[in-house]
């Protein structure tokens, strides 16, 4: 496993992290999360990755819009924020975890239908926002769709030109976007 000094400690979530995180799974996950979840448009039998899961109130709204064929895989480096989706979503049969940066997961080319990256690609240092961007274009089938969610704030987020500039070299095309409010939101399909 990557570790970076700029990259926050998500091993060691601050108490208002852990906080919003079990809000965010007990009360607010569909408000959070739905309309982005939507926008994946998923049939139901889809293999969809969840990157950067976190504690895993994401996943949870994508395993509802799954069926029985569908999949998830739920992908983070921090090994405490897996293990909370990973005891949250115990009794789902049809999601797997995995422990690593998508560089090293070992997921096979063109492989994934539907991606989630929803506040992730800010909280990863600038050098190697552009191989992970690539490592997900690669792993993603032809016309599959990824959706990402990014803060854009000055003081913590990115801005949408580089998100759009990252996703593109990566071999993506935006097919919508939305920049009110504060976030970034993008639709992209390979
Ligand atoms: C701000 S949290 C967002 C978590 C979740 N997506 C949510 O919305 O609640 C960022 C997450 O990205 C994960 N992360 C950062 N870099 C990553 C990488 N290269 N591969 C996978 N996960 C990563 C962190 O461990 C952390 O769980």
């Amino acid at each position: 496993m990557r570790v970076d000094r700029e990259v926050p400690d998500f091993d060691r979530p601050s108490l208002m992290f852990r906080l919003e995180d079990v809000l965010k799974y007990r009360l607010l996950g569909e408000r959070y999360y739905g309309r982005a979840v939507e926008r994946l448009d998923l049939r139901g039998d889809e293999m969809v990755l969840d990157l950067g899961c976190g504690g895993g109130a994401s996943s949870r709204c994508i395993l509802r819009r799954l069926g029985d064929e569908g999949r998830l895989i739920c992908l983070d480096t921090s090994g405490n924020l897996l293990g909370r989706a990973r005891r949250r979503l115990a009794g789902a049969r049809n999601v797997e975890f995995v422990g690593e940066d998508i560089r090293d997961a070992g997921l096979a080319e063109g492989s994934v239908d539907a991606v989630l990256v929803f506040h992730v690609i800010h909280d990863i240092p600038s050098r190697d926002r552009g191989p992970v961007a690539l490592a997900i274009g690669r792993v993603m089938a032809p016309g599959g769709r990824l959706v990402v969610v990014e803060p854009t704030r000055a003081s913590h987020g990115m801005s949408p030109e580089e998100v759009r500039h990252l996703l593109s070299e990566a071999g993506l095309t935006e097919e919508m976007s939305d920049s009110s409010g504060h976030h970034y939101v993008g639709l992209y399909r390979k």
